[in-house]
């Protein structure tokens, strides 16, 4: 499809997903009219953040901005560096640490603008480049001397891909998870309608405040939605829990510069960016969550990955969401553990 075609495309679907979103928040308005706005006032973090055996809490300074990150483990060994998606932070890996911190030097970061790392003002401080180069400078000061394991999922997987590919240099193995290389989740939106519908909520990311409104209103009641009801095989996620992201993206304004990348998507200058056509031969591990509402399960198919990396492993699993590491925690463990191994 021409550009010209897409982006027509682009704003048309915007457009129709912006009013759905509209209306979605008109509607518990009209539900709650004297409690919609009501929240929690949220000072101290719930104990299972501030518990020690998660690791030590760190703050490093690259690419300009001050970043917050988690990490365990001999320094010495080799590092092993976790990114998250939305809307997460550094605790979606808190099964991961403690599995992996005897062998590795584990360390997991709030991305830019997310929890206790710096949130740079406005879109345009959230373009696919300087995520990249976050990344990149971040495992530079972490380990300078050696490759890395880079481990990913949802948005943190969208900048890694790219990282991996720019960046062989830089990796000794490369785990992403419920996030497709760029190039097969465009190949999937122009094909057909099935994941484009999926990617609603995208479009209507694009509006100002509305989306902000609709996740904080009845005291984040989305975050129920998302970790309490969404969490398929996990009976183990708590209140603390969920309490620990509510906290994490309170106020209301902590909620927009993680949906600023979203925004920030569109923007021409973002839309340049070119990929390398290199293929990426480090080795790489898919795992999946068969479950997941947004992606479209083909997103995970083999054959799509034949003219991107020369060794990629798919593991899928049944049953399991989007957040599959938290979802399945041992499953996800597993498959990482046989593919660093190898
Ligand atoms: C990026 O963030 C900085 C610091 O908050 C701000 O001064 C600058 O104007 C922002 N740049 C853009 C392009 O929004």
């Amino acid at each position: 499809m021409a550009n010209f075609h897409l982006l027509i495309l682009v704003y048309f679907l915007q457009i129709v997903f912006s009013f759905l979103g509209f209306l979605m928040l008109l509607f518990q308005i009209i539900r709650r009219p004297f409690s919609f706005y009501k929240t929690k006032s949220r000072n101290v973090p719930p104990a299972c953040l501030s518990d020690p055996s998660h690791g030590t809490h760190e703050y490093i300074t690259a690419n300009g901005i001050k970043f917050h990150c988690v990490s365990k483990g001999d320094p010495s060994k080799p590092l092993m560096l976790f990114v998250h998606g939305f809307p997460e932070f550094w605790f979606s890996w808190q099964y991961q640490l403690k599995e992996f911190c005897n062998d590795y030097r584990v360390v997991a970061i709030d991305m830019r603008g997310y929890g206790e790392t710096d949130k740079p003002a406005g879109v345009r401080n959230y373009t696919i480049e300087i995520l990249k180069e976050d990344i990149v400078q971040l495992i530079k000061v972490l380990s300078p001397d050696r490759k890395c394991i880079l481990v990913a999922h949802d948005w943190g997987g969208v900048v890694s891909w790219r990282v991996v590919q720019n960046h062989p240099e830089l990796f000794h193995k490369f785990i992403v998870m419920n996030c497709p290389h760029a190039k097969v989740y465009r190949r999937a939106i122009t094909k057909g309608w099935k994941q484009t519908l999926k990617s609603w909520y995208i479009f209507f990311f694009q509006c100002p405040w509305i989306p902000e409104m609709l996740l904080a209103i009845n005291d984040y009641a989305a975050f129920d939605d998302m970790f309490k009801k969404g969490l398929f095989l996990n009976k183990d996620f708590s209140d603390d829990m969920v309490e620990a992201f509510k906290y994490t993206f309170s106020p209301r304004r902590n909620l927009t510069p993680p949906i600023n990348y979203y925004r920030c998507m569109f923007m021409s200058s973002n839309r340049k960016h070119s990929y390398s056509s290199q293929k990426i031969e480090t080795p790489t591990l898919l795992i999946w969550g068969e479950r997941d509402l947004a992606l479209d399960m083909s997103l995970s198919d083999k054959k799509e990955y034949n003219d991107i990396c020369t060794d990629i492993t798919i593991k899928r699993i049944p049953g399991c969401s989007h957040f599959v590491q938290q979802d399945c925690p041992h499953l996800t463990n597993q498959h990482m553990r046989e593919f660093l191994e190898q």
